[in-house]
């Protein structure tokens, strides 16, 4: 079984990457930074890796180009992706194009790229990357959820598109969950974000890979990997208020 995986120099991506080359797949990873690259392909034992930022359609199209000269590819895992928390009247400039060109272009830019010659192969599956905000919306989080509900929207498309092509796709929605991401965020998390969003708990990223990898191609369109985000996601159905007056945020005056 061939794989690639996208953003699996670290986190998420990376822990997907080791546990499918753990399986006795042959596991290509992408990431930007070359050291990191390198490294994690040592970690995880996957036998290719390439430099390549999902934001840039020219190179991601060329690295499709490539891996696809050593076959058919059977599982995508697109985990590239980037994360910051800001009030709205405190984002800066860069947050909204930046996040909107990694997570959201980037996710079009990669199934763009693959899907092709998947859909020619007649097989395959393909994991988006959303978050359990990718169903929900949080304060302090505006922007970061816009590019996530882009993601849901784009992976529940797609899998009506594709299904006739016989190539599955679903969307993971992972909740916080412990990575060099994680860690780099909080470094700027507002502390009344970083509270109500670990009420549901820290997953590591090893048990979010286990659950991506075991459903992928199988069950429904949406990967929730815990029971408190299956639970968020059943209320979030019923009521987006219902959630939004569980979780309340600062007014005036109240420490953020
Ligand atoms: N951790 C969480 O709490 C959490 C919760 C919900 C959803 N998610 C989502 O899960 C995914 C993985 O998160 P993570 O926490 O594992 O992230 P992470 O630890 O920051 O790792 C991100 C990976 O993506 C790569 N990457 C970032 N930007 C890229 C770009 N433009 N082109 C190519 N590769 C890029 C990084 O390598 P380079 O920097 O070298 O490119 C790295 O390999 C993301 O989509 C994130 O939004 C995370």
């Amino acid at each position: 079984m061939r794989v690639l995986v996208t953003g699996g120099s670290e986190g998420i991506g990376l822990a997907i990457a080791t546990l499918a080359a753990g399986a006795g797949a042959q596991v290509e990873i992408w990431g930007r930074d070359e050291a990191r690259l390198a490294t994690a392909q040592r970690l995880s034992g996957a036998g290719s890796g390439q430099s390549v930022d999902v934001t840039n359609m020219d190179r991601v199209r060329a690295a499709a180009v490539r891996l696809a000269a050593g076959g058919p590819v059977d599982r995508v895992f697109h985990c590239a992706g980037h994360a910051k928390a800001a009030f709205i009247d405190e984002a800066s400039d860069d947050d909204a194009p930046g996040m909107f060109a990694t997570n959201a272009v980037g996710s079009v830019n990669v199934v763009r790229a693959l899907a092709p010659a998947m859909m020619a192969a007649r097989r395959g599956a393909i994991v988006l990357t959303a978050s359990d905000l990718g169903y929900v919306g949080l304060f302090g989080w505006s922007i970061y959820a816009a590019t996530k509900h882009a993601v849901v929207g784009l992976g529940t498309s797609l899998r009506h598109e594709l299904a006739p092509h016989g190539v599955s796709v679903q969307v993971l929605c992972p909740p916080a969950t412990q990575t060099p991401g994680y860690d780099r965020e909080n470094l700027t998390k507002p502390a009344s974000v970083r509270r109500a969003e670990e009420a549901g708990g820290v997953m590591s990223a090893d048990d979010v890979a286990r659950v991506a990898w075991t459903r992928c191609g199988r069950g429904g369109a949406l990967i929730i990997p815990n029971l408190s985000s299956r639970v968020l996601y059943a209320l979030s159905r019923v009521s987006t208020g219902l959630v939004h007056r569980l979780v309340r945020a600062p007014g005036p005056g109240e420490p953020r």
